[in-house]
This record gives C-alpha cells, structure tokens and sequence, in this order.
C-alpha cells in the first residue's frame, strides 16, 4: 500500500476516472463495471477496479481541490503505475453559451492555486490535457451524439469566492468555467510523463445563476462517464 492508497500492486488498471467524490466512484463502479473490485477504503476515498467493454478499468475519487488530487495522482502514478488520469467532475460556468448540463473538455487549466506558482518561482506554467487523450475523447462524444464544448478552464482554489464578481475578468479572457482540480491533475501528470484529462459538466452558472437538481446531475453524469470510459 502507499501512503493514502491500501491496495497492492497490480489493483489498479493504467485508466483510472477520477470523480472528486468517492461515492460516484462508487457509483460509476456499480454502474458501469463488470465485476467491479474495491482495492482502497482509506480516509472513505473507495476505489474499485472492474472491466468495461473487455479492458480493465479503475475508478477513485480525488477528493476536493489541487492539494487532494495531487497527493492521490502521485501515488497512482509512483506506486501503481497508472498511466491514463481521467477526471469526470463538475464545474461552473463563466460564459452565457456554456449552459447547465454542457459537457466541457479542458484543453488547459488556469489556476489561482499557489501550488504552481511555488513550483515554478512565481513563473507562468500552462497545465494542459494530453493531446490523444483529448482527441480519442471528442470522437467518442461524436460517435455518440453528445455535443461537447473545449476550451480554457479555472482550477480555483475557492468555492466560495469573497469577490462573486471575480470571475467576469476570467470569463473576458476566454475561460469557459470554474472548477477545482484540473491544473494540479494536468502538472502531476506531466510531472511523470503520463497522460491526463479533465472531462467536465456544468452544474452550476455564475452567469445565470441557475443550478442543476441532483437529479439532473446523475443523469448528465452518466454522458460523461460514458465518453470517459471509451479512453480506457
Ligand atoms: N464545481 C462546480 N461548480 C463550481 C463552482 N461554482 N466553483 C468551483 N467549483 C465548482
């Protein structure tokens, strides 16, 4: 076991989706898998590995924000050689085309994190998602009718902003949405030389206002899953 994962090499298949919650890993496992296997209960954050369409596929979650996402993206990576870091979570949007329920690949990731400003000396480092990974994602949407947007993201490290207007000069530059992980997933990754995407749904606007019920976001959820899983 490494230090926050109890499963032993081998567990874990080299594709791995990562919801920030561990109950939709939970979910997704239950849902999707044949012969879906928990190798991780630590801290509650369950993993499970199980066969989708004949590969082997596992899925855990991350937990909250780039700090928890790091720390689980290490250890996958280091000790237990995962290769593919697939996260599937939710965003907010920041412009009035990306509506509640759009699905939202993240070619980059901006950050008003520290964790890479520390990193890199206060230099600019642009997180972004690998490029196969990327493209395997889009035709699998295509091939499967679900319309996807692309673009900039925010990885923020606050849900609750003191300044709710914030996000207007963000929107301006082109940034689709807000969200907590990506950057620290997409740094990690290449950190190690292994391959990662962000895969996103709004469920929220910043710039309507409007939320999806909890209702909605299983079934949008599923579309997401379903376009992640092909990249195993
Ligand atoms: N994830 C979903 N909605 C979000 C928001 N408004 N801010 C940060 N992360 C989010």
């Amino acid at each position: 076991m490494s230090v926050h994962i109890g499963a032993k090499k081998g567990d874990i298949a080299e594709t791995i989706l990562l919801p920030g919650d561990p109950l939709r890993a939970k979910w997704i496992a239950e849902t999707f898998f044949e012969n879906p296997i928990c190798f991780n209960e630590v801290r509650g954050m369950y993993g499970y590995t199980g066969v989708y369409k004949g590969k082997r596929v596992s899925t855990m979650g991350s937990g909250m924000g780039i700090p928890s996402i790091s720390i689980y993206a290490n250890e996958l990576i280091k000790e237990f050689g995962v290769k593919n870091l697939i996260r599937v979570g939710s965003a907010g949007s920041y412009q009035k085309h990306v509506k509640i329920r759009d699905i939202v690949l993240a070619m980059a990731a901006s950050s008003t994190s520290g964790v890479n400003e520390l990193r890199f000396g206060g230099a600019d480092y642009a997180p972004t998602a690998d490029f196969e990974l990327f493209i395997k994602a889009v035709e699998a949407a295509k091939a499967k009718n679900i319309p996807i947007k692309a673009g900039n993201v925010l990885s923020s490290d606050e849900f609750y902003e003191d300044d709710i207007e914030s996000y207007k000069k963000w929107s301006k530059f082109g940034v689709l949405c807000v969200e907590m992980e990506a950057a620290g997933l997409y740094t990690v990754a290449a950190k190690h030389n292994v391959s990662a995407l962000a895969i996103l749904t709004i469920s929220d606007s910043l710039v309507t206002g409007e939320h999806t019920t909890s209702k909605e976001r299983e079934t949008t959820f599923k579309g997401m899953i379903e376009i992640a899983l092909e990249l195993a």
